[in-house]
């Protein structure tokens, strides 16, 4: 099983639709597919995926009776894909308790996640893809800690950059994963561009934006997402690409997923 974390040093760079769609599209090429929501303090991948579950990670953090089998939901039916997910809780109570988690707790929740991790892969998961908090929250850090590959989402500008440069340069450069930048929501001259695809002015204006970030963070970006309208206009209510499976957005996943493969290779 190979695990992928999406990170971000702000929040709303697109991280829960990345993972949740990328997930989808891993599922769709039957690969054997769970997302991990390890956003504790703002979790929304329940109102993404459109259930409401009892049983969430944070009671198997702080619950040594309960399983991997306690938490998981399986979309397998409705959408004919081995899609399967485990959501952090919405419960106001349940979320403080991960925020005031003392040092003992934390190592629990650690050791916890370390166990889900080994009972998905004997469960023959493919693949794991982990949604988490922005910024250095101990959650977050459990998560890349046993990812194998990380997306770090940027949004194109500034301040995102330079902020996100400092953790690279901090905790990145710590981990053992391999580390990627996807650039979400690039604004190029035609936005957003016709079909999905880059014009040659704006791939020029993208290839320039990836350069300087490879030359930055030094780590290679893996792809970059158009800002597609539909997309934020659809706000957080759905997959997206298990609505619209033909839309450019959904072909963009697509090909961050062959790349991810291609990276494992
Ligand atoms: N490529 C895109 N084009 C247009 N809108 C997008 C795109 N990707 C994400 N969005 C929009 O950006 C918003 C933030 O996305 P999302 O919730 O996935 O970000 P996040 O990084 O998970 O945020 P948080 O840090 O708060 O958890 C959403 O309204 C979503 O619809
Ligand atoms: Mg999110």
């Amino acid at each position: 099983m190979k695990i992928v974390a999406f990170h971000s040093y702000k929040g709303g760079t697109g991280k829960t639709h990345l993972s949740a769609n990328l997930a989808t599209a891993l599922a769709r090429r039957g690969y054997k597919t769970c997302i991990l929501d390890l956003d504790f303090r703002g979790p929304n991948l329940q109102t993404l995926c459109g259930v409401e579950t009892k049983t969430t990670i944070n009671d198997l953090l702080f619950d040594p009776d309960l399983s991997s089998e306690d938490i998981l939901v399986s979309f397998e039916e409705e959408y004919q894909i081995p899609l399967f997910a485990a959501f952090a809780s919405t419960d106001f109570r349940k979320m403080g308790e991960i925020v005031r988690a003392d040092k003992k707790q934390r190592q629990r929740s650690l050791k916890r996640i370390l166990k889900l991790r080994d009972e998905l892969s004997d469960a023959n998961f493919d693949f794991t893809i982990i949604d988490t908090s922005p910024g250095v929250q101990m959650e977050s850090i459990d998560g890349l800690v046993i990812s194998d590959a990380t997306c770090l989402v940027l949004k194109a500008d500034d301040f995102d950059i330079s902020g996100t440069k400092s953790m690279v340069t901090q905790l990145y450069s710590l981990l053992d994963s391999i580390n990627y930048v996807v650039l979400n929501r690039v604004v190029a001259e035609s936005c957003p561009p016709e079909e999905g695809v880059w014009s040659s002015t704006d791939l020029e204006q993208v290839k320039k934006f990836e350069n300087t970030i490879k030359n930055e963070m030094r780590m290679e970006v893996l792809t970059s997402i158009p800002c597609f309208c539909e997309v934020a206009r659809e706000g957080s209510r759905n997959i997206f690409s298990l609505k619209h499976p033909d839309h450019p957005f959904s072909k963009h996943i697509d090909n961050l997923a062959t790349a991810l493969l291609e990276g494992f290779k």
